[in-house]
C-alpha cells in the first residue's frame, strides 16, 4: 500500500557511515522496488574507484558526474537510490534531488560514524586527518543541508530493521 502511494525515488543522505547502502538496499526490498548505489555507478561509469578519482581529478570534478549519474539515475526510476555523503551538500544536486526525489536524511552519533567508517578504507575524505575529527566538522558543516531533505531519520546503533521500519512510518 505504501509502495503505490510512492511515485518519486527515495534518495537516502547523510555522512558517510551512516548506513545509507544497507538501509537502502533493505528499505528498496521491503517495499519490492530496486535499488541502487550511486557510488557504485560511478565507479562502474568512470571505471575507477571514488578514492583513485579524488586523486586524479579532484573533488570538483567528482561532484560533477557524481551529479550527472544521480540525475540519470532518477530518470531511470530506481526506487530507492543512496547517494555518498557529499552529494546533497552540492547546491545543485541538493536542487536536483529535492525537485525529482524524495529525500530521506539518514541521522546518527558520532561514536557509531567513527565505528562504521573505521571498517573499511575506502573514503579518501578520512584519510586527511583524523577520521573522528573530520567527521565531527562534516555533521557541522552539513546539517543545515541535510536538513533539507524531505524526511529526517535518527538511527542509532540498533538493528538496521527498526531504521527500515522508521522510514516505513515516515512515508504511511
Ligand atoms: C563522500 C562520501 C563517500 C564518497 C566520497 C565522498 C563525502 O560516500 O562519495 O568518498 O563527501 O561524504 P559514502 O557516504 O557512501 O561513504
Amino acid at each position: 500500500a505504501i509502495a503505490a502511494r510512492i511515485d518519486r525515488p527515495l534518495v537516502l543522505v547523510g555522512l558517510m557511515g551512516v548506513g545509507k547502502s544497507t538501509i537502502g538496499r533493505r528499505l528498496a526490498g521491503a517495499l519490492g522496488r530496486s535499488f541502487v548505489d550511486a557510488d557504485e555507478e560511478i565507479e562502474r561509469a568512470a571505471n575507477r574507484s571514488v578514492g583513485e578519482i579524488f586523486e586524479a581529478h579532484g573533488e570538483a570534478y567528482f561532484r560533477d558526474g557524481e551529479r550527472r549519474v544521480i540525475a540519470r539515475l532518477m530518470e531511470e526510476g530506481h526506487g530507492v537510490i543512496a547517494t555518498g555523503g557529499g552529494a546533497f551538500v552540492d547546491e545543485e544536486t541538493r536542487a536536483l534531488v529535492l525537485e525529482n526525489g524524495l529525500a530521506i536524511w539518514l541521522d546518527c552519533d558520532l561514536d557509531t560514524l567513527v565505528e562504521r567508517t573505521s571498517r573499511k578504507d575506502t573514503r579518501p575524505l578520512l584519510k586527511t586527518g583524523d577520521p573522528r575529527e573530520i567527521l565531527f566538522n562534516l555533521k557541522e558543516q552539513r546539517g543545515p543541508a541535510y536538513s533539507q531533505a524531505q524526511i529526517h531519520v535518527v538511527t542509532d546503533d540498533g538493528p538496521h530493521e527498526a531504521t527500515v521500519a522508521r522510514i516505513l512510518e515516515e512515508l504511511a
